[in-house]
C-alpha cells in the first residue's frame, strides 16, 4: 500500500493541510493540494520555497544524495531550515512556510501524471524538440513548465511547454540537450521514443497574462525559446495580436534550427502585430534573411538590441525574460540600467 502522511503548513496567514504520497516532493505535495505555497524553480536552486521544518522527520536530496532532517517533538531548539521541493516526508509533518496568499485564481493546480515520450526531433544549435503525451489533458498558461522524469524514481527536471492548446494531451517541449547531465540526454535520445516518462505541472509562476493596457516582449535565450513558442501560439488562439503587438527577441548560437525560424517567419508573415528577431552568436548570413524574409536577424544578444531600440517606449510593455541563467541576468541587468521598464512588469524564468 501506498504510504502517505500529513503535512501542516503554517502561514503567516492561514493553516493549510495537505497528504504527501510516496515519492512526491512536500512542495509537490502542498501545491497538488492548492496550499498556494511560495515556489519558483521546483528545482533546488531558488531558495523560495524554503520552510522551517516545526516537527517531523524527512529525507531531503542534497543534490548527490537524500539526508535525514528531524525535528522531534518536544525539542525546545528553532527547527531546521529545508527547501519544499527537495524534501520528502518521512512521518508526519508541520512546517512554517511563507504562502503567496494573493495567487490568481486562473493558476490551474498541478497533478502527477504518466506520459509517454512520442517523438523527439533534433532541431540544430543543440536544441530538441519532444512530443511528449500525457494520460489526461493538461490545462496551463503559456510560460509554465512540467517536472519530466525518464526513470521511475529518478530526478525529474523543468521544462517549459512550447506549444499552447488548452486542455490538450499532447505537449511539445524544446531541450538543449547537456551531454553530462542525468535527464535531459535522456530525453534527447531518439532511442527513448516510446519510453514511459514521469510528470507534474503546470508549475511556474512567470506565466504570460498581460495587464489590459500592457504589450508583450519576450527575450528569450536557447532552449527559453519554449516559452516564446508558446505565448506566440497563445496570442494568435485568443487574437491578443489583432489589438496589441507581441516582440520576440530569441537569442540564439546559430541559425541553423531553421524549423523554429520558420515558424516564426510564417506567423509574422500573417500577423501584422507580431515582430520577431533572430539574435546569433555567429552572425547571420545574407542568405538568412533571404530564407526568412520576415523574421530581423542580429549578431549578438537581444538585450544588446532592445535596449538600443529608440522606437520602444517602455512604459506600456510588460517583458518575460527565459533561458540560460546568464542570459536572464545579463538581460535584466541591461534593462534596468538602460530602461524605465518597471521591475514589477518583468518576469523571469532561469532554466537552471
Ligand atoms: C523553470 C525552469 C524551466 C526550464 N525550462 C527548460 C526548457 O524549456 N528547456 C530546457 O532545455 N531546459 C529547461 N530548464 C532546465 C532543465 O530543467 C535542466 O536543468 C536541464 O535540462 C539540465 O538537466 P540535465 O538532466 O541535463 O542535467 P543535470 O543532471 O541537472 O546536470 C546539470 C549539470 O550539473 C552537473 N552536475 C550534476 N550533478 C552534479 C553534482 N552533484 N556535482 C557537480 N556537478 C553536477 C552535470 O554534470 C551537468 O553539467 C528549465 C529549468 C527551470 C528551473
Ligand atoms: S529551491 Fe525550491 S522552488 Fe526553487
Amino acid at each position: 500500500m501506498q504510504q502517505e502522511h500529513s503535512i501542516l503548513f503554517k502561514s503567516k496567514v492561514n493553516d493549510y493541510a495537505a497528504v504527501a504520497v510516496e515519492g512526491e516532493s512536500v512542495l509537490q505535495a502542498g501545491l497538488r493540494q492548492s496550499v498556494p505555497l511560495s515556489y519558483h524553480c521546483a528545482s533546488g536552486s531558488c531558495g523560495s520555497c524554503k520552510a522551517r521544518l516545526v516537527q517531523g522527520a524527512l529525507n531531503v536530496y542534497t543534490g548527490a544524495d537524500f539526508i535525514q532532517v528531524s525535528h522531534p517533538v518536544g525539542q525546545t531548539s528553532v527547527g531546521p531550515e529545508v527547501h519544499l521541493c527537495q524534501s520528502h516526508a518521512v512521518t508526519d509533518c508541520i512546517f512554517e512556510a511563507s504562502c503567496d496568499d494573493k495567487a490568481p485564481a486562473e493558476l490551474p493546480t498541478p497533478k502527477h501524471y504518466v506520459a509517454l515520450l512520442k517523438d523527439v526531433q533534433s532541431l540544430g544549435s543543440g536544441l530538441h524538440r519532444l512530443l511528449v503525451e500525457f494520460d489526461d489533458a493538461v490545462r496551463f498558461l503559456p510560460g509554465q513548465y512540467v517536472m519530466l522524469d525518464a526513470k521511475a524514481g529518478g530526478r525529474a527536471r523543468a521544462y517549459s511547454v512550447a506549444n499552447f492548446e488548452q486542455n490538450s494531451r499532447q505537449l511539445e517541449f524544446i531541450l538543449s540537450c547537456n551531454p553530462n547531465g542525468a535527464v535531459s540526454p535522456l530525453l534527447c535520445d531518439a532511442n527513448s521514443i516510446g519510453r514511459e516518462l514521469r510528470g507534474y505541472g503546470p508549475l511556474g509562476k512567470a506565466y504570460v497574462l498581460p495587464k489590459p493596457d500592457k504589450e508583450l516582449v519576450m527575450l528569450v535565450g536557447g532552449s527559453g525559446v519554449s516559452v516564446a513558442l508558446s505565448a506566440l501560439q497563445w496570442a494568435i488562439s485568443t487574437q491578443y495580436t489583432q489589438h496589441r503587438r507581441l516582440t520576440i527577441f530569441w537569442g540564439v548560437r546559430d541559425t541553423s534550427p531553421v524549423d523554429l525560424i520558420r515558424v516564426f517567419n510564417r506567423c509574422v508573415a500573417t500577423h501584422p502585430n507580431i515582430q520577431v528577431a533572430i539574435c546569433s552568436d555567429v552572425a547571420p548570413s545574407a542568405q538568412d534573411s533571404v530564407q526568412f524574409p520576415h523574421v530581423d536577424f542580429f549578431e549578438g544578444y537581444p538585450a544588446d538590441h532592445i535596449v538600443n531600440d529608440a522606437s520602444i517606449s517602455w512604459e506600456d510593455k510588460e517583458v518575460y525574460i527565459s533561458g540560460p541563467p546568464p542570459m536572464v541576468d545579463y538581460t535584466v541587468r541591461q534593462l534596468m540600467i538602460n530602461t524605465e521598464i518597471d521591475l514589477a512588469d518583468v518576469k523571469c524564468d532561469s532554466f537552471v
